[in-house]
Protein backbone atom coordinates (compact mmCIF):
# COMPACT_ATOMS: atom_id res chain seq x y z
CA UNK A 1 0.00 0.00 0.00
CA UNK A 2 1.07 3.35 -0.31
CA UNK A 3 0.38 5.68 2.34
CA UNK A 4 0.51 9.37 3.12
CA UNK A 5 0.52 10.51 6.66
CA UNK A 6 -0.43 14.17 7.22
CA UNK A 7 1.63 15.93 10.14
CA UNK A 8 4.89 16.55 11.78
CA UNK A 9 4.69 15.94 15.05
CA UNK A 10 5.33 13.47 17.78
CA UNK A 11 2.04 11.79 16.99
CA UNK A 12 2.66 11.71 13.47
CA UNK A 13 6.34 10.49 14.16
CA UNK A 14 4.26 7.29 16.63
CA UNK A 15 1.46 6.77 13.96
CA UNK A 16 3.92 6.51 10.81
CA UNK A 17 6.36 4.42 13.05
CA UNK A 18 3.40 2.32 13.54
CA UNK A 19 2.39 2.05 9.85
CA UNK A 20 5.93 1.16 9.07
CA UNK A 21 6.13 -2.24 11.30
CA UNK A 22 2.86 -3.52 8.78
CA UNK A 23 3.70 -5.89 5.88
CA UNK A 24 1.17 -4.07 4.29
CA UNK A 25 2.76 -0.93 3.66
CA UNK A 26 4.95 -0.68 0.97
CA UNK A 27 5.52 3.26 0.31
CA UNK A 28 5.38 5.89 3.36
CA UNK A 29 5.20 9.16 3.16
CA UNK A 30 4.63 12.02 5.45
CA UNK A 31 4.46 15.75 4.99
CA UNK A 32 5.39 17.90 6.39
CA UNK A 33 7.10 15.47 8.65
CA UNK A 34 10.69 16.29 10.61
CA UNK A 35 13.83 14.43 10.94
CA UNK A 36 13.50 11.81 13.35
CA UNK A 37 10.26 10.62 10.66
CA UNK A 38 12.82 11.18 7.44
CA UNK A 39 15.04 7.90 8.99
CA UNK A 40 12.29 5.49 7.35
CA UNK A 41 9.63 7.28 5.75
CA UNK A 42 10.03 10.06 2.36
CA UNK A 43 8.79 13.52 3.83
CA UNK A 44 7.68 16.34 1.86
CA UNK A 45 7.42 19.85 2.99
CA UNK A 46 3.80 20.29 2.55
CA UNK A 47 2.26 22.41 5.17
CA UNK A 48 -0.49 20.14 6.74
CA UNK A 49 -2.96 23.04 6.37
CA UNK A 50 -1.83 23.15 2.50
CA UNK A 51 -5.37 21.40 1.49
CA UNK A 52 -4.49 21.69 -2.39
CA UNK A 53 -0.74 20.80 -2.07
CA UNK A 54 -1.78 17.74 0.66
CA UNK A 55 -3.99 16.72 -2.63
CA UNK A 56 -1.77 16.94 -5.16
CA UNK A 57 0.71 14.93 -3.18
CA UNK A 58 -1.26 12.23 -2.45
CA UNK A 59 -2.64 12.03 -6.36
CA UNK A 60 1.33 12.35 -7.22
CA UNK A 61 2.33 8.84 -4.55
CA UNK A 62 -0.85 7.06 -5.86
CA UNK A 63 -1.78 6.59 -2.22
CA UNK A 64 -4.54 4.30 -1.29
CA UNK A 65 -4.94 6.23 1.89
CA UNK A 66 -4.56 9.38 3.74
CA UNK A 67 -3.80 8.93 7.36
CA UNK A 68 -4.40 12.86 9.14
CA UNK A 69 -3.05 13.65 11.87
CA UNK A 70 -3.64 16.57 13.07
CA UNK A 71 -7.24 18.36 13.73
CA UNK A 72 -6.67 21.44 11.28
CA UNK A 73 -6.49 19.78 7.91
CA UNK A 74 -9.82 17.72 9.31
CA UNK A 75 -11.77 20.91 10.49
CA UNK A 76 -11.05 22.23 7.02
CA UNK A 77 -12.05 19.53 4.96
CA UNK A 78 -9.40 17.77 3.71
CA UNK A 79 -10.84 14.69 3.97
CA UNK A 80 -13.92 15.91 2.13
CA UNK A 81 -11.41 17.02 -0.68
CA UNK A 82 -9.54 14.02 -1.01
CA UNK A 83 -12.64 11.82 -1.28
CA UNK A 84 -13.43 14.20 -4.50
CA UNK A 85 -10.26 13.07 -6.07
CA UNK A 86 -11.30 8.88 -5.87
CA UNK A 87 -8.32 9.10 -2.64
CA UNK A 88 -9.40 7.45 1.18
CA UNK A 89 -8.64 9.22 3.71
CA UNK A 90 -8.77 8.09 7.69
CA UNK A 91 -10.27 10.68 9.40
CA UNK A 92 -13.53 12.42 10.13
CA UNK A 93 -15.21 14.50 7.49
CA UNK A 94 -15.21 18.51 7.60
CA UNK A 95 -18.97 18.18 9.37
CA UNK A 96 -17.91 15.13 11.69
CA UNK A 97 -15.46 17.16 12.96
CA UNK A 98 -17.17 19.77 13.97
CA UNK A 99 -16.73 17.51 17.13
CA UNK A 100 -13.83 19.22 18.04
CA UNK A 101 -13.87 22.59 15.89
CA UNK A 102 -16.26 24.12 17.78
CA UNK A 103 -17.18 23.42 21.32
CA UNK A 104 -20.55 24.58 20.83
CA UNK A 105 -21.67 21.75 18.57
CA UNK A 106 -20.50 19.47 20.66
CA UNK A 107 -22.20 20.35 23.72
CA UNK A 108 -25.18 20.92 22.22
CA UNK A 109 -24.79 17.11 19.93
CA UNK A 110 -24.05 15.47 23.64
CA UNK A 111 -27.61 17.54 25.48
CA UNK A 112 -29.50 15.93 22.16
CA UNK A 113 -27.85 12.31 22.63
CA UNK A 114 -28.05 12.29 26.30
CA UNK A 115 -24.03 11.87 26.37
CA UNK A 116 -23.10 12.94 30.30
CA UNK A 117 -21.12 15.72 30.03
CA UNK A 118 -21.27 19.15 32.50
CA UNK A 119 -23.96 21.79 32.42
CA UNK A 120 -23.06 24.83 30.10
CA UNK A 121 -24.42 27.93 28.33
CA UNK A 122 -23.52 29.83 25.08
CA UNK A 123 -22.75 33.23 24.98
CA UNK A 124 -21.97 35.98 22.82
CA UNK A 125 -22.27 38.81 24.62
CA UNK A 126 -20.51 39.45 28.32
CA UNK A 127 -23.95 40.39 29.80
CA UNK A 128 -25.34 37.05 29.13
CA UNK A 129 -21.50 35.54 30.27
CA UNK A 130 -21.74 37.78 33.76
CA UNK A 131 -25.14 36.12 34.64
CA UNK A 132 -23.90 32.83 33.99
CA UNK A 133 -20.72 33.25 35.81
CA UNK A 134 -22.25 34.71 38.87
CA UNK A 135 -24.49 31.75 38.60
CA UNK A 136 -22.08 29.52 39.32
CA UNK A 137 -19.79 31.65 41.63
CA UNK A 138 -17.17 31.84 39.53
CA UNK A 139 -16.58 28.17 39.98
CA UNK A 140 -16.93 27.47 35.96
CA UNK A 141 -15.18 26.73 33.03
CA UNK A 142 -14.27 29.94 30.35
CA UNK A 143 -14.30 27.95 26.82
CA UNK A 144 -13.88 30.15 23.29
CA UNK A 145 -16.02 27.89 20.63
CA UNK A 146 -13.51 27.15 17.93
CA UNK A 147 -9.83 25.96 17.83
CA UNK A 148 -7.35 27.94 19.34
CA UNK A 149 -4.64 25.86 19.59
CA UNK A 150 -5.01 24.27 23.06
CA UNK A 151 -5.25 27.50 24.76
CA UNK A 152 -8.84 28.65 24.25
CA UNK A 153 -9.69 27.21 27.73
CA UNK A 154 -9.77 28.63 31.17
CA UNK A 155 -10.50 27.28 34.61
CA UNK A 156 -11.55 29.56 36.96
CA UNK A 157 -12.12 29.87 40.66
CA UNK A 158 -13.63 33.48 41.37
CA UNK A 159 -15.86 35.63 39.77
CA UNK A 160 -12.94 38.30 38.65
CA UNK A 161 -11.50 36.14 37.03
CA UNK A 162 -13.69 34.47 34.95
CA UNK A 163 -15.27 37.85 34.09
CA UNK A 164 -11.36 38.88 32.30
CA UNK A 165 -11.06 35.79 30.88
CA UNK A 166 -14.85 36.12 29.43
CA UNK A 167 -13.94 40.13 28.07
CA UNK A 168 -10.58 39.16 26.69
CA UNK A 169 -12.58 36.43 24.34
CA UNK A 170 -15.84 38.12 23.67
CA UNK A 171 -14.85 42.09 23.73
CA UNK A 172 -11.02 41.96 23.28
CA UNK A 173 -10.72 39.64 19.94
CA UNK A 174 -8.11 37.20 22.17
CA UNK A 175 -8.73 34.25 19.78
CA UNK A 176 -10.47 36.18 16.53
CA UNK A 177 -12.99 34.57 14.95
CA UNK A 178 -12.37 31.48 17.49
CA UNK A 179 -13.77 33.43 20.14
CA UNK A 180 -17.25 34.88 19.16
CA UNK A 181 -18.87 32.79 21.01
CA UNK A 182 -17.73 31.43 24.35
CA UNK A 183 -19.41 28.49 26.89
CA UNK A 184 -19.18 29.24 30.53
CA UNK A 185 -19.48 25.26 32.12
CA UNK A 186 -20.09 23.83 35.01
CA UNK A 187 -17.07 23.02 36.64
CA UNK A 188 -16.77 19.17 37.11
CA UNK A 189 -14.17 17.27 39.15
CA UNK A 190 -12.31 14.18 39.40
CA UNK A 191 -9.74 12.23 36.99
CA UNK A 192 -8.95 12.42 33.89
CA UNK A 193 -8.41 10.34 30.89
CA UNK A 194 -8.20 10.14 27.12
CA UNK A 195 -9.71 7.63 25.30
CA UNK A 196 -9.08 6.41 21.92
CA UNK A 197 -12.12 4.91 19.35
CA UNK A 198 -12.05 4.24 16.23
CA UNK A 199 -15.07 4.47 14.36
CA UNK A 200 -16.42 3.27 10.75
CA UNK A 201 -19.40 5.40 10.99
CA UNK A 202 -21.65 2.68 11.99
CA UNK A 203 -19.30 0.88 14.77
CA UNK A 204 -16.57 1.84 17.14
CA UNK A 205 -13.74 -0.37 18.84
CA UNK A 206 -11.22 1.12 22.04
CA UNK A 207 -7.97 1.59 20.57
CA UNK A 208 -6.70 2.57 24.01
CA UNK A 209 -6.20 4.90 26.90
CA UNK A 210 -4.11 7.08 28.03
CA UNK A 211 -3.54 9.54 30.90
CA UNK A 212 -2.24 13.12 29.28
CA UNK A 213 0.01 15.62 31.85
CA UNK A 214 -1.20 18.75 30.56
CA UNK A 215 0.49 21.49 33.04
CA UNK A 216 4.05 22.72 31.93
CA UNK A 217 5.44 22.02 35.71
CA UNK A 218 5.76 19.24 38.29
CA UNK A 219 2.84 18.61 40.63
CA UNK A 220 0.33 20.04 38.41
CA UNK A 221 1.75 23.09 38.47
CA UNK A 222 2.05 25.81 35.89
CA UNK A 223 0.42 26.88 33.15
CA UNK A 224 -1.37 24.62 30.34
CA UNK A 225 0.16 22.56 27.34
CA UNK A 226 -0.41 20.57 24.68
CA UNK A 227 1.00 17.82 26.97
CA UNK A 228 3.83 17.16 28.93
CA UNK A 229 4.05 13.33 29.22
CA UNK A 230 1.62 10.78 29.19
CA UNK A 231 1.02 7.07 30.55
CA UNK A 232 -1.07 4.05 28.97
CA UNK A 233 -3.39 2.15 29.99
CA UNK A 234 -4.93 5.29 31.92
CA UNK A 235 -4.56 4.50 35.72
CA UNK A 236 -8.57 6.16 36.34
CA UNK A 237 -9.69 3.29 34.34
CA UNK A 238 -10.39 -0.49 34.61
CA UNK A 239 -12.39 -2.29 31.96
CA UNK A 240 -15.80 -1.53 33.97
CA UNK A 241 -15.21 1.59 32.99
CA UNK A 242 -13.75 1.48 29.90
CA UNK A 243 -17.28 -0.72 28.90
CA UNK A 244 -19.74 2.19 30.59
CA UNK A 245 -17.45 4.95 28.56
CA UNK A 246 -17.93 3.03 25.13
CA UNK A 247 -21.49 2.30 26.04
CA UNK A 248 -22.38 5.20 27.11
CA UNK A 249 -20.47 8.10 25.52
CA UNK A 250 -18.52 6.23 22.61
CA UNK A 251 -21.88 4.39 21.13
CA UNK A 252 -24.28 6.67 21.49
CA UNK A 253 -21.69 9.56 19.63
CA UNK A 254 -20.99 7.31 16.29
CA UNK A 255 -25.17 6.94 16.52
CA UNK A 256 -25.95 10.05 17.21
CA UNK A 257 -23.70 11.44 14.45
CA UNK A 258 -24.70 8.72 12.07
CA UNK A 259 -28.41 9.45 12.91
CA UNK A 260 -27.72 13.25 12.23
CA UNK A 261 -26.30 12.38 8.74
CA UNK A 262 -22.38 13.08 9.77
CA UNK A 263 -21.05 9.89 9.85
CA UNK A 264 -18.02 9.70 12.15
CA UNK A 265 -15.00 8.04 10.76
CA UNK A 266 -11.50 7.31 12.43
CA UNK A 267 -10.16 8.45 15.41
CA UNK A 268 -12.68 9.81 18.11
CA UNK A 269 -10.83 11.16 21.02
CA UNK A 270 -13.06 11.51 24.12
CA UNK A 271 -11.38 13.81 26.83
CA UNK A 272 -12.83 11.96 30.09
CA UNK A 273 -13.68 13.10 33.47
CA UNK A 274 -14.65 10.44 35.91
CA UNK A 275 -16.53 11.89 38.53
CA UNK A 276 -18.20 10.81 41.49
CA UNK A 277 -21.21 10.66 39.36
CA UNK A 278 -19.33 8.82 36.43
CA UNK A 279 -17.83 9.64 33.30
CA UNK A 280 -18.29 12.86 31.63
CA UNK A 281 -16.93 14.28 28.71
CA UNK A 282 -14.66 17.12 28.70
CA UNK A 283 -13.54 17.49 25.11
CA UNK A 284 -14.10 15.30 22.10
CA UNK A 285 -11.19 15.74 19.61
CA UNK A 286 -11.80 14.08 16.09
CA UNK A 287 -7.68 12.64 16.10
CA UNK A 288 -5.22 11.34 18.37
CA UNK A 289 -3.52 12.72 21.03
CA UNK A 290 0.19 14.41 21.34
CA UNK A 291 1.47 13.02 23.64
CA UNK A 292 -0.95 10.34 23.96
CA UNK A 293 0.04 8.66 20.42
CA UNK A 294 3.12 7.91 21.81
CA UNK A 295 1.77 5.37 24.44
CA UNK A 296 -1.30 4.03 22.76
CA UNK A 297 0.38 3.03 19.89
CA UNK A 298 3.22 1.22 21.27
CA UNK A 299 0.56 -0.85 22.79
CA UNK A 300 -1.11 -1.81 20.38
CA UNK A 301 -0.43 -5.65 19.19
CA UNK A 302 -3.14 -5.04 16.12
CA UNK A 303 -1.92 -3.97 12.72
CA UNK A 304 -2.47 -0.42 12.27
CA UNK A 305 -2.76 -0.33 8.58
CA UNK A 306 -5.70 -3.32 9.08
CA UNK A 307 -7.18 -0.92 11.48
CA UNK A 308 -6.89 1.51 8.73
CA UNK A 309 -8.86 -0.48 6.46
CA UNK A 310 -11.42 -2.13 8.16
CA UNK A 311 -12.17 0.92 8.97
CA UNK A 312 -12.26 2.92 5.31
CA UNK A 313 -14.36 -0.19 3.92
CA UNK A 314 -16.68 0.03 7.32
CA UNK A 315 -15.57 -3.09 8.20
CA UNK A 316 -14.66 -2.68 11.99
CA UNK A 317 -17.87 -4.81 13.37
CA UNK A 318 -16.22 -7.89 15.08
CA UNK A 319 -12.34 -6.62 14.22
CA UNK A 320 -10.50 -7.65 17.38
CA UNK A 321 -7.85 -5.22 19.13
CA UNK A 322 -5.29 -6.90 20.88
CA UNK A 323 -2.49 -4.64 23.14
CA UNK A 324 0.77 -6.06 24.65
CA UNK A 325 0.57 -6.51 28.13
CA UNK A 326 3.22 -4.04 29.34
CA UNK A 327 2.58 -0.30 30.09
CA UNK A 328 4.30 2.52 28.54
CA UNK A 329 4.97 6.21 29.32
CA UNK A 330 6.19 8.91 27.36
CA UNK A 331 8.53 12.18 28.44
CA UNK A 332 8.68 15.48 26.93
CA UNK A 333 11.51 17.24 26.80
CA UNK A 334 10.03 21.54 25.70
CA UNK A 335 11.78 24.33 24.59
CA UNK A 336 12.51 26.70 27.80
CA UNK A 337 9.70 29.21 28.05
CA UNK A 338 7.01 26.98 26.37
CA UNK A 339 3.77 27.37 26.06
CA UNK A 340 4.89 31.20 26.31
CA UNK A 341 7.33 32.41 24.79
CA UNK A 342 10.58 30.45 23.24
CA UNK A 343 13.39 30.30 21.46
CA UNK A 344 13.63 28.14 18.09
CA UNK A 345 16.91 26.61 16.10
CA UNK A 346 18.89 25.71 19.29
CA UNK A 347 20.87 22.23 18.56
CA UNK A 348 20.03 19.59 20.24
CA UNK A 349 22.65 16.96 21.41
CA UNK A 350 23.32 14.16 19.19
CA UNK A 351 20.54 11.72 19.63
CA UNK A 352 22.49 8.71 17.39
CA UNK A 353 23.30 6.35 20.61
CA UNK A 354 19.57 6.16 21.40
CA UNK A 355 18.71 4.26 17.94
CA UNK A 356 17.70 0.69 18.08
CA UNK A 357 17.06 0.44 21.47
CA UNK A 358 14.58 -2.29 22.74
CA UNK A 359 11.54 -0.74 24.06
CA UNK A 360 12.50 2.63 23.83
CA UNK A 361 11.77 4.88 20.88
CA UNK A 362 12.74 8.77 20.98
CA UNK A 363 9.95 10.86 18.82
CA UNK A 364 11.12 13.92 17.21
CA UNK A 365 7.96 16.20 17.65
CA UNK A 366 9.28 19.68 16.95
CA UNK A 367 12.63 19.72 15.63
CA UNK A 368 14.42 20.34 12.22
CA UNK A 369 17.46 20.31 9.92
CA UNK A 370 19.17 23.63 9.84
CA UNK A 371 21.29 24.49 6.83
CA UNK A 372 24.65 22.83 7.93
CA UNK A 373 22.50 19.76 8.69
CA UNK A 374 22.66 20.01 12.53
CA UNK A 375 19.51 18.71 14.07
CA UNK A 376 17.76 21.94 15.59
CA UNK A 377 14.54 22.09 17.82
CA UNK A 378 11.53 23.72 15.78
CA UNK A 379 8.73 23.90 18.54
CA UNK A 380 7.51 23.99 22.08
CA UNK A 381 7.33 20.35 22.21
CA UNK A 382 10.88 19.28 20.37
CA UNK A 383 11.37 14.95 21.85
CA UNK A 384 9.35 12.67 23.50
CA UNK A 385 10.60 9.65 25.41
CA UNK A 386 8.94 6.57 25.26
CA UNK A 387 9.70 3.30 27.15
CA UNK A 388 7.69 -0.09 27.96
CA UNK A 389 7.89 -1.96 30.87
CA UNK A 390 6.16 -4.67 32.88
CA UNK A 391 4.90 -1.98 35.51
CA UNK A 392 5.34 2.35 35.16
CA UNK A 393 8.26 2.53 37.81
CA UNK A 394 10.27 0.54 35.43
CA UNK A 395 9.03 2.58 32.33
CA UNK A 396 9.85 5.86 34.45
CA UNK A 397 13.31 4.51 35.11
CA UNK A 398 13.84 3.42 31.30
CA UNK A 399 12.86 6.81 29.81
CA UNK A 400 14.05 9.59 32.48
CA UNK A 401 17.34 7.20 31.73
CA UNK A 402 17.58 8.22 28.27
CA UNK A 403 15.90 11.89 29.30
CA UNK A 404 19.04 12.53 31.33
CA UNK A 405 21.18 10.94 29.30
CA UNK A 406 20.52 13.16 26.34
CA UNK A 407 21.17 16.44 28.59
CA UNK A 408 19.94 19.32 26.82
CA UNK A 409 20.95 22.41 28.80
CA UNK A 410 18.05 24.19 26.52
CA UNK A 411 14.91 22.73 27.35
CA UNK A 412 13.12 21.41 30.06
CA UNK A 413 11.16 18.20 31.14
CA UNK A 414 8.38 17.28 34.10
CA UNK A 415 10.06 14.90 36.45
CA UNK A 416 6.95 13.20 37.77
CA UNK A 417 5.33 11.45 34.31
CA UNK A 418 3.72 8.32 35.64
CA UNK A 419 4.76 8.81 39.83
CA UNK A 420 1.93 7.13 41.08
P1 LIG B 1 -9.77 21.11 26.96
O1 LIG B 1 -8.87 22.01 26.15
O2 LIG B 1 -11.20 21.21 26.64
O3 LIG B 1 -9.21 19.71 27.03
O4 LIG B 1 -9.63 21.63 28.46
C1 LIG B 1 -8.38 21.75 29.07
C2 LIG B 1 -8.48 21.29 30.49
O5 LIG B 1 -9.43 22.10 31.18
C3 LIG B 1 -9.03 19.88 30.64
O6 LIG B 1 -8.03 18.91 30.51
C4 LIG B 1 -9.59 19.92 32.04
O7 LIG B 1 -8.56 19.76 32.99
C5 LIG B 1 -10.10 21.33 32.15
N1 LIG B 1 -11.57 21.40 31.92
C6 LIG B 1 -12.21 21.62 30.75
N2 LIG B 1 -13.55 21.63 30.93
C7 LIG B 1 -13.77 21.42 32.24
C8 LIG B 1 -14.94 21.35 33.07
N3 LIG B 1 -16.16 21.55 32.59
N4 LIG B 1 -14.76 21.14 34.40
C9 LIG B 1 -13.52 20.99 34.93
N5 LIG B 1 -12.38 21.06 34.20
C10 LIG B 1 -12.50 21.27 32.88
N1 LIG C 1 -2.69 15.99 24.58
C1 LIG C 1 -3.92 16.61 24.31
C2 LIG C 1 -4.33 16.65 22.90
O1 LIG C 1 -3.72 16.05 22.03
O2 LIG C 1 -5.31 17.32 22.61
Amino acid sequence: MNILVIGGGGREHAIAASLSKSPLTKKLVVAPGNPGIEMFAQCYPIAADDIPGQCKLAKDIRADFVFIGPEIPLVLGLKDELLKLGISAFGPSKKAAQLEGSKTFSREFCKRHNIPQPEFKYCTDIKTAKKQIELLNGYCVVKADGLAAGKGVVVCDTVNHAIIEATEILENNKFGEAGKSILIEERINGIEASVFAVSDGDTAVLIGTAQDHKRAYDNDQGPNTGGMGAISPAPALNQSLNREIFNDIIMPTVHGMKSEGNPYEGILYAGIMVTDKGPKVIEFNCRFGDPETQVVLPRLNTDLVKIVQKTISKNLKNMAVNFIPQKAITVVIASNGYPGEFEKGIVLPSLNEFKNKTEISVFHSGTKKDENENLVSNGGRVLSITSIGDNIQECRQKAYNIVEAINWKQGFYRKDIGKL
